[in-house]
């Protein structure tokens, strides 16, 4: 079998482009402007790329958008003085802090200070309370991400999700779900997502026992784990669905890196029925679903109704 690659390029900028329409629209209709604030502490170059790949990605959204940029030394009484400054601020609808963050802030401290609707990360305990509780939410980007991409390879448009009362589409009713990794950013946000979905999930993560055979039970296989092709073939089911969520650096032909994922790609695309490419899957569908987040964001905090994306 050779898998079917999963273009997450492509799916992104159509989800953008829809996103960019509904801007376009809250703008005539209603004089509203969606606004995005990124804080970025420190030069993590692996961050410096994140932001930069998000805020270009505004300009096409038609969303409004500003960096934050704040020095290493940065201290966590001015990190939460500036969240409260742009949690106060009537022109921005979303506010992302960008982690990792210098070792003398502690993130749960600045993550629950961020005003719950601006939250547009998903990541405040409020929303990811609120998600567990199968209420409307934000809901974490790259989570939502895997579910959109995984959903394109089940014959079914991405329903709208982060309001678990108005699904509509289950493809994956009743298929078994393995998720490696437990993070807060992915895979426990990533495990309620399928549990709302109707999937039988298994969350495993660096403890499990056998983790290549808990693996190879399942349907629906997601992958954030940050290790270079740990995943391989022997550890798929035939026909499985593979999204990888790993973004790893390794040293290329001729000392130049390469970018790989969680899985060995060219090895596991012989037996998945569907599998994300690294870079080009889940990376861009995250940044879309953080336009859409804004979006859903602005038009909450404004008292419109949920956008039609
Ligand atoms: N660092 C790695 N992933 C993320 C993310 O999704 N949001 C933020 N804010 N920081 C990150």
């Amino acid at each position: 079998m050779t898998a079917r690659i999963i273009d997450g390029k492509t799916l992104a900028a159509e989800l953008i482009a829809r996103v960019a329409d509904e801007v376009a629209r809250v703008g005539r209709d209603h004089g509203l402007e969606p606004g995005l604030a990124v804080i970025l502490v420190g030069e993590n170059p692996a961050s410096e790329s994140y932001v930069r790949s998000k805020t270009m990605k505004t300009v096409t959204a038609g969303i409004r958008s500003s960096i934050h940029r704040l020095p290493e030394t940065t201290s966590e009484i001015d990190l939460l003085r500036l969240v409260a400054q742009l949690n106060a601020d009537r022109d921005v609808h979303g506010i992302l802090v960008q982690l990792p963050l210098p070792p003398q802030i502690d993130p749960h401290k600045v993550i629950e200070a961020v005003d719950p609707a601006k939250d547009v990360d998903g990541f405040h305990p409020m929303n990811a309370g609120r998600l567990a509780s199968g209420l409307p939410a934000l809901v974490p980007c790259t989570p939502s991400s895997c579910i959109r991409l995984a959903k394109s390879a089940h014959g079914a448009q991405a329903a709208p999700h982060g309001d678990t009362r108005e699904r509509v589409h289950m493809p994956f009713a009743g298929l078994e779900a393995v998720v490696i990794g437990r993070s807060n950013i992915v895979g426990k946000p990533l495990a309620q997502l399928l549990l709302g979905e109707n999937a039988t999930v298994t969350v495993a993560h660096s403890k499990t026992r056998d983790l290549p055979s808990v693996a190879r039970r399942a349907d629906l296989l997601f992958v954030s784990v940050g290790q270079p092709e740990l995943v391989r073939s022997d550890w798929v089911k035939p026909g499985a669905t593979v999204i990888d969520v790993g973004i790893n650096r390794i040293p290329g032909e001729g000392g130049k890196p390469r970018i790989v994922g969680d899985v060995a790609f060219a090895e596991v695309a012989t037996i998945a029925g569907a599998l994300t490419p690294v870079p080009g899957g889940v990376g861009p569908m995250t940044i879309a679903c953080l336009m859409l987040n804004t979006l859903r964001a602005a038009c909450t905090i404004a008292g419109l109704r949920k956008p039609a994306v």
